[in-house]
């Protein structure tokens, strides 16, 4: 199993994670996708768009704005409750997670944790002072305070007239205010789904496990729209859903994963549930499943003063549909991944991603850089497999070192042209699994590919 910091050092030395703004030092929480990382982001968002969006009749996408109006939070009830415990060095301010600090401290005394997250803030204190935690600097801490996890931001240029707004902290909110113009402008009938990908942000005091927790990350969620009766047949659905995902789709090693309910619901909700995995530090989340009843069209519709109702064609009843939320971490995935793709074996490290996951299919390679024509044969190749497949070109070092990085960075085939192509156009295709190589002739070579697909 990967250590944190071998995944880490791999992500950066190999192009797929790199820290944000590295040459001036970094910013804490916030990173940037390189070559390699892009392509495995952008596979894992275009197989989810294709399972849930392309594939099902009932569910359509939408692509809501960052910038939302502010009463959006307002109602959503973010503005007044999106927050996090929080306390700080009372030496030097640093700041930390009340909750996690106590959980921190209990792991480290082998006490049970405490369900933090039934604690009210004076609790919390409790809790440090009596058992006489410091910070991680050796000091005590001032008292827990709430701290809102909205990014706040100012429309217009006179900075005093300025309207604040927020940078959107989900998705989701942008799929409830837009229900009515997608229910009046498409032929659906409830139930349907609204899917999004995209950008959000949040002020996490937490540093540290790399692109678990960021400031800004991106979200992959579905709303489903339904009438609320048999909810818990519905919740079982999506929870198969899930777990379709992970363990059939994505190929996610079973034992790795785990449901876990929510301590404590929301007062609206029914049924809060996280799908999590063993990450390097332990289980943690990366999906979560919500039945919210109809709390979240009704908000909006009581602080809008707009209708977000439906009426069923065939009974003519009117109601307030039901929200079932599915939300996806695509960050969370992609760290996921790399680590249930790590292997150290046979003296190398190679990350078994699924093929249509990896980010380069295939490494085609002229087995010597200064011979004209094995080069001139290479270049043919590499365009008949580009025109298909993501394909890496290297005619760098040794053949051996070049197998070596593919293997780490998950290419699942690498083809060497070499002497012999020039005399009976066959060339060598290595298995990044099995390390096994195969004559296979140029005409064969697209199928040959596609049955390794
Ligand atoms: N609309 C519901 C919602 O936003 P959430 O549990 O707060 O639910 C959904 O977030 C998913 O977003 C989580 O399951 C997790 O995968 C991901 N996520 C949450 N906070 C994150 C962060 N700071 N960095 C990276 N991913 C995060």
């Amino acid at each position: 199993m990967a250590t944190l910091e071998t995944l880490v050092s791999l992500a950066k030395r190999r192009g797929f994670v790199y820290p944000s703004s590295e040459i001036y030092g970094g910013l804490a929480n916030v990173y940037d996708y390189g070559p390699l990382g892009v392509e495995l982001l952008r596979n894992i968002r275009d197989l989810w768009w294709k399972e849930y969006v392309t594939k099902r009749h009932n569910i359509v996408g939408l692509e809501s704005a960052i910038f939302m109006h502010p009463n959006v939070w307002k109602a959503s009830g973010h503005v007044a409750g999106f927050s996090d415990p929080m306390i700080d060095d009372a030496e030097n301010h640093k700041r930390y997670r009340a909750d996690h600090v106590i959980a921190d401290w209990c792991k480290e005394n082998n006490k049970e944790v405490p369900d933090t997250d039934n604690m009210i803030l004076e609790m919390l204190d409790e809790f440090i002072t009596s058992n006489h935690i410091i910070s991680t600097d050796g000091n005590a801490f001032n008292h827990a305070r709430n701290f809102n996890l909205m990014f706040k931001t100012k429309l217009g240029s006179v900075e005093n007239d300025a309207e604040e707004l927020y940078l959107r902290a989900e998705t989701a909110q942008g799929m409830y205010v837009d229900f009515k113009n997608i229910l009046d402008s498409t032929r659906l009938q409830v139930p349907f789904g609204v899917a999004q990908q995209g950008r959000v942000f949040r002020n996490e005091i937490t540093k540290g496990k790399f692109i678990f927790r960021m400031l800004e990350f991106q979200q992959m969620e579905i709303q489903y729209f339904f009438n609320g009766k048999e909810w818990e047949k519905m919740f079982e659905q999506w929870r198969q859903e899930q777990e379709n995902w992970y363990q059939n789709i994505l190929k996610i090693n079973k034992s790795k994963l785990k449901w876990k309910p929510h301590a404590k619901l929301i007062f609206y909700a029914k049924a809060a549930e996280d799908l999590t995995y063993q990450f390097p530090w332990g289980a943690d989340e990366v999906t979560g499943l919500h039945y919210r009843t109809d709390y979240d069209l009704s908000t909006h519709a009581k602080h809008s003063a707009k209708k977000l109702e439906y009426r069923d064609p065939f009974t003519g009843e009117v109601y307030v549909p039901h929200v079932l939320e599915t939300t996806w971490g695509l960050d969370r995935n992609f760290f996921m991944l790399l680590d249930n793709a790590y292997f150290e074996e046979e003296g190398r490290v190679v990350l078994k991603l699924p093929f249509n996951l990896a980010p380069y299919k295939v490494a085609v390679f002229p087995l010597v850089s200064n011979k004209e024509e094995l080069v001139k044969k290479a270049n043919g190749v590499y365009e008949q497999i580009g025109k298909n497949y993501m394909t890496y070109w290297d005619d760098r070092g040794n053949i051996g070192k070049r197998y070596r990085y593919q293997d780490e960075v998950g290419t699942p085939l690498c083809v060497t042209i070499d002497y012999q192509t020039l005399t009976d156009d066959t060339v060598t295709v290595r298995s990044r699994d099995t390390m096994a190589q195969e004559r296979v002739a140029i005409t064969n070579l697209t199928s040959y590919i596609m049955a390794h697909e």
